[in-house]
């Protein structure tokens, strides 16, 4: 799949901004120009959200009441894609058609980001790891997400209920009972899902980091309080802990505690690892993914990779852009356009982003 073109207005630095694409394309300009915000306005018109905040708003240009982003999308046939960002919330459009649920839009532009901050997904806190998971699998099949905020929104009633039973003796065991049955019943299904992914993750991740730094020994570990359980023995658990739940008011066992461990040769890479090790295995694991989005949905999505240059040496980029299909639409971004290989640049649209604005240039 790729993009086409792409309209902004009033999105983070940008006025107003029309560019076409062609499949592989560097975007090169200083520091505070604009690159990161291009791509990610193209990560936001497919997930409805960006990778660098939980703020939405933040996306609006400054002084402005809303944000617009639109994009002509090659799949199967070319679809336009909108969204439009407010201070109260987000409209999503896909060929002027209009979708209320989010949910439904989700799932239809695939990407995959490579930005300098994932470097940090081996260390950072484990809801980190499980966004990461969250985001991919949810493109592969938005059913999933669906699932997700279910899941999000019982576990909360769930919660608040605990802390009603804690402080009321007039409550009722048989609404907890009801609550936590859809817990588990939702909980093991993203289980299966997150499982699933990692298993075919699995598949690729260590032969992926071997081309990239001639060292074999990669894999990742699911870490679930569902892990291996049955039905039976997940139920037996939530009653063995409702007195602990009830007095913390909180759910302490399930799917949002879900961890991934990344090692090397069995060891963790938390732990072990060096930091070089650390941005390969991440780095792997980012390819490894658009394999997986290959062969589940028989679709490539679309590659942004911003700031590459700045975080690893040129023998490693290549290393890196040789591994990935000659057919997947890419977006790089540079401060040094210099550091970026002569055959790469005669193959790609070259963009300068300066202080008065994007360009296309020949190089
Ligand atoms: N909502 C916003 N309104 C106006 N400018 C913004 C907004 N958000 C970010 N910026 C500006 O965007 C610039 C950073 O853009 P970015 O794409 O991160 O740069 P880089 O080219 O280094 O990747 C900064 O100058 C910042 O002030
Ligand atoms: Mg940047």
């Amino acid at each position: 799949m790729q993009i086409a073109d792409l309209k902004l207005l009033n999105f983070r630095n940008y006025n107003k901004l029309e560019v076409s694409f062609s499949k592989n394309n560097i975007i090169y300009g200083k520091n505070g120009m604009g690159k990161t915000n291009l791509i990610e306005a193209i990560y936001v018109l497919a997930l409805t959200k960006t990778f660098r905040s939980n703020n939405d708003k933040i996306l609006i240009k400054e002084d402005k009441e809303q944000s617009k982003i639109s994009g002509n999308i090659i799949d199967d046939i070319k679809k336009n894609y909108q969204i439009i960002i407010t201070k109260n919330g987000k409209n999503v459009k896909i060929d002027n058609n209009s979708y209320k649920k989010i949910s439904d839009y989700i799932s239809n532009i695939k990407v995959i980001i490579f930005n300098p901050n994932d470097l940090q997904i081996i260390k950072d806190s484990p809801s980190i790891r499980r966004k990461l998971l969250n985001v991919s699998i949810s493109q592969l099949d938005n059913k999933y997400l669906k699932i997700l905020s279910s899941y999000n929104k019982i576990l909360k009633q769930r919660n608040s209920y605990l802390k009603t039973m804690y402080l009321n003796s007039n409550t009722s065991q048989e609404y907890l009972n009801i609550l936590t049955d859809k817990l588990i019943d939702l909980g093991t299904q993203i289980y299966d899902y997150r499982n699933n992914y990692i298993d075919e993750i699995n598949k690729l991740i260590d032969i992926i980091y071997e081309k990239i730094s001639n060292i074999k020994g990669v894999s990742i570990e699911y870490l679930s309080d569902f892990n291996k359980l049955k039905k039976e023995d997940i139920k037996k658990k939530y009653i063995e802990l409702q007195e602990k739940d009830m007095l913390f008011g909180m759910t302490k066992f399930g799917v949002h505690h879900d961890d991934l461990l990344f090692k090397l040769n069995n060891k963790e890479l938390k732990e072990f690892g060096s930091e070089g090790q650390q941005k390969n295995a991440i780095i792997a694991y980012k390819l490894s993914e658009i394999s997986v989005f290959n062969d589940k949905i028989n679709k490539l999505p679309i590659l942004l990779l911003d700031d590459l240059f700045s975080e690893l040496d040129n023998e490693k980029i290549n290393n890196i852009l040789n591994i990935i299909d000659d057919k997947i639409q890419t977006f790089i971004t540079t401060t040094e356009i210099d550091k970026v290989n002569k055959n790469i640049i005669n193959n790609s649209k070259i963009f300068h982003i300066t202080e008065n604005g994007v360009e296309e240039v020949k190089i």
